[in-house]
């Protein structure tokens, strides 16, 4: 609770002006429900989503638990736009999707944390390789809503983005288990251990790699009926193409779902940034449709997706996971120049490199938007104060010591 009020006096401190009145509101709500933290959300947060409005039904369905600062912003990237000759480039901005931290996970985790609310667990577990946003985002939520985090991380190349990851995840204390080190298992190795220590824990909950469950889908689902909501209100043209990261599907898979439901004309283009056994067409289709399929089950009319609903770029991905691209940094190095917004090198600067690209090519008077899914709050405080000699368990040191 201290904690969450640090972060958000100084948040408050350095946010946007444009922002800063939906933050404010946002403290209020947040610190209320952490002050609460395992009861159930108001009819009234329920019915503020646009998933809720559209199908009211939903809300006796899909358990749900707020955390987000929703609807996220929409931006024209005027300065950007000016430079890349192409005049109408918008932002979603998800990387402010929450007071604690942002990114897409935020919206996967209120209707997960939903489920295992519901479910009355009191432990979380999930994996991903040591830098992972979805394991960081997982652990700093869990926290606040007195669900004891674990995760099962995998090695991964070492950037400071990656250590910056790693010392703020050390401040909410999670258990954490290095499997695969110092030589890298094989993926469904990594996968059996994992499974293996869950049937010995029945109470913990098991959240997916990038919060991609059933579940984490239906946040963008959600996420694509508040764009729509957006573009009714005149805050952007219907976009002519959409762009986002694609690496565990889910957030893709929700976008396709969704932009379907509400009948957007707009092309949903994933771009590839994790290996293809994982990023691959075949299982975008399986998400969203799995997804479609429970909500029909519920009673909400939902599409069969095909894979004339979207296209998967893999050209940008570069040589491996987590290994910067030329046309990433330069991508980095436009956003930043212009606009003062961030990029990290593993997904969100190989997608903005596609959007520049394309930019470039594009008839003027099409409509991009590129949805934003890197955290954008502020961690430096949760970092400057973390100690990895004191906060991390011992196998983990190594990473900090061969870098230094
Ligand atoms: C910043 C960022 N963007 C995009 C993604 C990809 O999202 P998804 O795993 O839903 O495909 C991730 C996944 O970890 C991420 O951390």
């Amino acid at each position: 609770m201290l904690l969450t009020t640090v972060y958000y006096a100084t948040k408050l401190r350095t946010i946007a002006p444009q922002a800063s009145r939906d933050y404010k509101l946002s403290m209020r709500v947040h610190i209320r429900h952490t002050s609460y933290a395992i009861q159930s959300p108001s009819m009234q947060q329920k019915s503020n989503l646009p998933l809720f409005q559209a199908h009211p039904i939903l809300v006796q369905k899909l358990p749900y638990q707020p955390l987000g600062t929703l609807p996220t912003p929409v931006q024209k990237l005027e300065a950007l736009s000016t430079h890349l000759g192409h005049h109408h480039l918008y932002i979603k901005r998800d990387d402010l999707s929450g007071p604690l931290y942002g990114g897409n996970k935020v919206r996967k985790l209120e209707f997960i944390f939903g489920e295992a609310l519901a479910k009355g667990f009191k432990e979380v577990v999930t994996l991903g390789a040591i830098g992972s946003h979805h394991v960081l985002a997982t652990s700093i939520y869990a926290r606040e809503l007195g669900l004891t985090p674990y995760a099962h991380h995998f090695p991964q190349p070492i950037s400071q983005h990656v250590l910056n990851n790693l010392l703020a995840l050390s401040s909410t204390h999670p258990s954490l288990t290095l499997v695969g080190h110092p030589v890298e298992l094989p993926f469904h190795q990594f996968k059996k251990q994992l499974m293996g220590w869950l049937q010995a824990r029945q109470k913990t909950y098991y959240i997916k790699g990038g919060g991609s469950s059933l579940a984490g889908i239906f946040g963008y689902v959600n996420a694509a009926l508040e764009l729509q909501q957006q573009i009714e209100e005149g805050l952007l043209p219907c976009p002519d193409e959409i762009y986002v990261a694609a690496g565990t599907n889910g957030t893709l898979a929700g976008l396709i779902l969704g932009a379907k439901m509400a009948k957007l004309s707009s092309k949903i283009i994933g771009v590839r940034v994790v290996d293809r056994v994982v990023t691959n067409s075949a299982n975008v289709l399986a998400l969203a449709n799995a997804a479609s399929a429970t909500l029909n089950n519920y009673g909400v009319p939902a599409p069969l997706i095909t894979l004339k609903d979207f296209d998967l770029l893999h050209n940008h991905f570069g040589k491996a996971y987590g290994q910067p691209t030329h046309e990433g940094d330069e991508a980095s190095a436009l956003l930043m120049g212009h606009e003062s917004l961030k990029l990290d090198p593993t997904y969100t600067a190989k997608t903005f490199s596609a959007v520049v690209k394309r930019a470039r090519q594009i008839d003027d008077a099409k409509t991009i938007l590129y949805w934003h899914t890197l955290n954008g709050i502020d961690l430096s405080e949760r970092i400057q104060n973390a100690d990895y000699t004191r906060d991390l368990p011992e196998e983990y040191h190594t990473f900090f010591e061969d870098r230094a």
